[in-house]
C-alpha cells in the first residue's frame, strides 16, 4: 500500500476507534402529568463528546472525504457552520493532525468559538449568515485545502439505512417503552440532514411513525415547505443557533417530512427555560423549538383522543448560550418577553390542555 493510502487507513482506524470508545446518547421521558398515554421522549445529543448533535456528522463528513478520496495527509479543512459542526470537526481534525478552518458569522456565541480554538481550531468571522458559503469556498481554493460543505453534503454522508445514526439508536432504545414506535418523531433543521435520515429511516423500516420539523423565524425552510419554491432567500439570518436557513439548503428534503410547524422565537426561549425547570437542565434554542412543536403536536393528539409517543432532540448544552437565551438582559434588549408563554407551557405541562393560537 502506498503511503497516501496507508494515511488514509489509519486515520479511518482512529474514526472508527474514536467510535468505538464512544457511547451512544442517551434517550430519557419527560414527566407531563396533564398528559395520559402520550408519552414524550428527548433524545439528548448534547452529551455527545463535542457537544452537539453535529458529533455524527461530523464523523460522517470526515469518513466521507477520506473515502473519496478527497483529505490526504496535511489537508486543510474548511467548513461553514453556525458553530457546532465545526465544533465537532475541529475535534476530528485534531484527531487526524489536520488544519482547520471555521467560517462562522460574527454572531455565533463566544462560547462556541472558543470550543473550535480549544480543539486547534481557527475561525474565520463573515458579517452575515449567508456570507459563509463564498467565503468558504474561496478559503479552500487560497489554501488548497477541502471544503467540507455540510449543507450540501449532509443529507449524502450519513448512512440512512442504519449504521447507529441516530433513528437506529432512537428505535433501539424506544423498543421496550408502552409505544415503542413514536407517533411523532419531532426534529429542526439547519443542513436538513438530521430530518433526512429520520424521514429516510422510519420509511425504510416501513413504520406508522411521522416526521414533523419544528422552524423557528427568519428561516426558509417552512414556506418552501409549503410553496415548494426553492429559490426563496433571506438576508437575515435565524436567532436561533443552529436551525433556520436564509436559503433552502440542498440537505433539506422535503419529501421525507410529514408536517412542519413554526415555532415563534419566544416560544423557543420560553421553552428552554421550562426545561431548566422541570429537569433542571439547560438546553439551546433548538431544543426548545424541538419541545414546543412535540407539546403542540401531545395537545392536538389529546384532543383527538389518541394514545402514542414522541420523540424529540436535545440539539446542544444550554451553557452555550449563558450571554443569549440564558441572559434575562438580552432577552429584554432583544425583545423577547417569554413569561406568558413560560406560564402557558407550565399550564399545558399541568392540564394537557393546549392553549395557543392554531399554527
Ligand atoms: C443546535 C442545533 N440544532 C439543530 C441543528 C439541525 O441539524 P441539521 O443540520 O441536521 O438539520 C443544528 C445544526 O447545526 C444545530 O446546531
Amino acid at each position: 500500500m502506498n503511503d497516501d493510502r496507508a494515511w488514509v487507513s489509519e486515520a479511518i482506524r482512529k474514526l472508527e476507534a474514536d467510535f468505538n470508545r464512544s457511547a451512544d446518547t442517551h434517550l430519557f421521558e419527560i414527566d407531563l402529568p396533564g398528559l395520559r398515554n402520550i408519552d414524550i421522549y428527548i433524545k439528548d445529543e448534547s452529551v455527545h463528546p463535542t457537544g452537539s448533535l453535529k458529533h455524527r456528522l461530523a464523523r460522517s463528513l470526515f469518513l466521507y472525504g477520506l473515502c473519496n478520496g478527497a483529505i490526504a495527509e496535511a489537508t486543510t479543512i474548511i467548513e461553514a457552520s453556525s458553530g457546532n459542526t465545526a465544533i465537532s470537526e475541529a475535534y476530528f481534525a485534531r484527531l487526524l493532525g489536520l488544519p482547520f478552518i471555521a467560517v462562522v458569522p460574527r454572531s455565533t456565541s463566544h462560547q462556541k468559538v472558543e470550543q473550535i480554538q480549544f480543539y486547534g481550531g481557527k475561525v474565520h468571522f463573515v458579517d452575515h449568515a449567508v456570507e459563509v458559503y463564498d467565503a468558504s469556498q474561496r478559503l479552500a481554493i487560497e489554501t488548497g485545502g477541502y471544503y467540507m460543505d455540510q449543507f450540501t453534503s449532509a443529507e449524502k454522508v450519513t448512512d440512512w439505512r442504519g449504521n447507529n445514526n441516530i433513528a437506529e439508536s432512537i428505535f433501539r432504545q424506544m423498543s421496550k417503552e408502552t409505544y415503542p414506535i413514536p407517533h411523532w418523531i419531532v426534529c429542526s433543521a439547519g443542513t436538513g440532514g438530521t430530518s433526512a435520515t429520520l424521514g429516510r429511516f422510519v420509511r425504510y423500516q416501513r413504520n406508522a411513525t411521522k416526521i414533523c420539523v419544528a422552524d423557528p423565524e427568519n428561516s426558509v425552510f417552512y414556506d418552501f415547505y409549503q410553496s415548494g419554491d426553492r429559490n426563496l432567500t433571506l438576508q437575515s439570518g435565524s436567532r436561533v443557533e443552529g436551525i433556520g436557513r436564509p436559503r433552502v439548503e440542498p440537505s433539506f428534503i422535503p419529501g421525507v417530512i410529514d408536517t412542519m410547524i413554526r415555532v415563534p422565537d419566544v416560544a423557543s426561549f420560553a421553552a428552554i427555560h421550562v426545561l431548566e425547570e422541570i429537569l433542571d437542565r439547560r438546553f439551546g434554542g433548538s431544543t426548545g423549538t424541538n419541545i414546543f412543536a412535540s407539546l403542540q403536536l401531545a395537545g392536538a393528539m389529546a384532543m383527538a383522543g389518541k394514545h402514542g409517543s414522541i420523540v424529540t432532540l436535545a440539539c446542544d448544552p444550554g451553557e452555550r448560550y449563558a450571554d443569549s437565551y440564558f441572559n434575562q438582559k438580552w432577552l429584554v434588549d432583544n425583545g423577547y418577553d417569554i413569561e406568558p408563554c413560560r406560564r402557558k407551557l407550565l399550564s399545558f405541562i399541568e392540564t394537557g390542555i393546549w392553549d395557543f393560537p392554531p399554527d
